[in-house]
Parts: structure tokens; sequence; C-alpha cells
């Protein structure tokens, strides 16, 4: 987690971009997965930025997990808010412990998706959403940024929309995507448990 401890200030910058519309959009996708109180785990949220502003909106808590000490500490925690270290691959969390999880801009980032996604669907509950915000590689630009994650290490994991649900679907976890702009798009898929109502 070299890369994201020497950059950590610049990310915690970044962390704080969402503005009252993206969080509304944002809300608006987890509403229906997340009763009041609801618990949501934000899986490489870094410093906590999102989870905050999903808690002013939604009444919901949030945990956030991430490897990254140098993110975690600055996690402005509260009764809503949490924060966790550890990795998407090797969560420390309970099976269907959350109602939704949501990942922003770190999918590519992990080491093993397939061992990240079983997690995911392992601590969601049946019928609990997946949230994921990324980048498609299908873009030129995004296949120079992946060049240039893996010259610092990073495993730059893009995935086209399309290849991300099948992906997802591999994991019973069933979804569909939507474009945002640029090069952005959104993945929000529910977790079929073996034994939940189709
Ligand atoms: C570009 S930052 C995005 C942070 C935040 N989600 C956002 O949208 O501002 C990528 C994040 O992924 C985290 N990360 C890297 N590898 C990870 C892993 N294996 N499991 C969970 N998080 C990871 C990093 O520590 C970092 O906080």
């Amino acid at each position: 987690m070299g890369f994201f401890n020497w950059s950590a200030p610049a990310i915690r910058r970044y962390g704080e971009r969402w503005n009252v519309d993206d969080v509304q959009v944002i809300v608006s996708w987890l509403r229906p997965f997340v009763p009041g109180g609801g618990h949501i785990l934000d899986v490489g949220g870094g410093a906590g930025g999102l989870a905050r502003r999903i808690t002013e909106a939604l009444p919901s808590r949030v945990t956030v997990l991430d490897p990254t000490p140098e993110l975690v500490k600055h996690v402005e925690t509260s009764e809503r808010v949490s924060a966790v270290l550890g990795s998407a691959e090797a969560m420390p969390f309970e099976d269907d412990e959350f109602d939704a999880v949501v990942v922003t801009d770190a999918f590519h980032h992990f080491r093993d998706c397939d061992g990240a996604v079983s997690e995911m669907a392992r601590v969601v509950r049946p019928g609990g959403a997946v949230l994921i915000l990324e980048l498609d590689k299908s873009h030129l630009a995004i296949r120079l940024i992946g060049i240039a994650e893996r010259l610092v290490g990073e495993p730059a994991a893009f995935f086209t929309p399309e290849g991300l649900c099948a992906f997802m679907a591999q994991h019973k976890i069933e979804g569909e995507y939507e474009r945002l702009a640029g090069a952005s798009y959104r993945f929000l898929g529910v977790v079929r448990k073996p034994w939940a109502a189709a």
C-alpha cells in the first residue's frame, strides 16, 4: 500500500470532491436497499469523505474499510461513521452484516478482484446492493492511466462496464451498468445468495 501512503494528502483532498448533487444521486441508488438506520460499507473509502456525506443525506451508518493507515487515521468517526483498517480481499466482518457496499474509484486497485467480490457477496445480506463507480477501460485515456498506475506498482484492474457486469454475475451479484460523464460508469447489483428468494 506504499503508493497510497505517500499520496495520502492528495487522495484526502480528492475524497472531498463530492458535491450535493453527486451525493443525492448516489443516495438515490442506495436508498431502496438501505432501511432507516441501515448499514453501508465503503470499501476503499479512503479518509471517509463520501461516508460522511452519505450519512448526512441518508439515515444510515457507514463503515469505511481501507488498508492505508495514512487515510484511515483521518476518517472523522462519529456515531454513524466508523473506520476499519483492512483490505477488500479479507474483510473483518460477519456474513450478511451490511445492507449495501459502495466502492468509488477503488475497485481497480484491488489486487485480487475475485477475492474482493466474494467478500462483498459474503458481507452483504441477501437482497442487499453493491454499487461500484469505476472507469471504462475501453477509453484510451483510461488505458493510459492504467499504464501509469502499473509503473507505480498498482494493479490497474480496469474493466469495461459489460465486463464488470459479467464478472459480478459470476459471484451472484446481478445488476446493470449506466454510463456517466466522461469515461465513468456505475454498476449497481443485487446480491443473490443461493438461499435468497429470486
Ligand atoms: C483513488 S482512492 C479512492 C478513495 C475513495 N473511494 C474516493 O473515491 O475518493 C483508492 C482507494 O483504494 C484503497 N485501496 C487500495 N487497495 C485496496 C484494497 N486491496 N482493498 C481496499 N481498498 C484498497 C486505497 O487505500 C485508496 O483509499
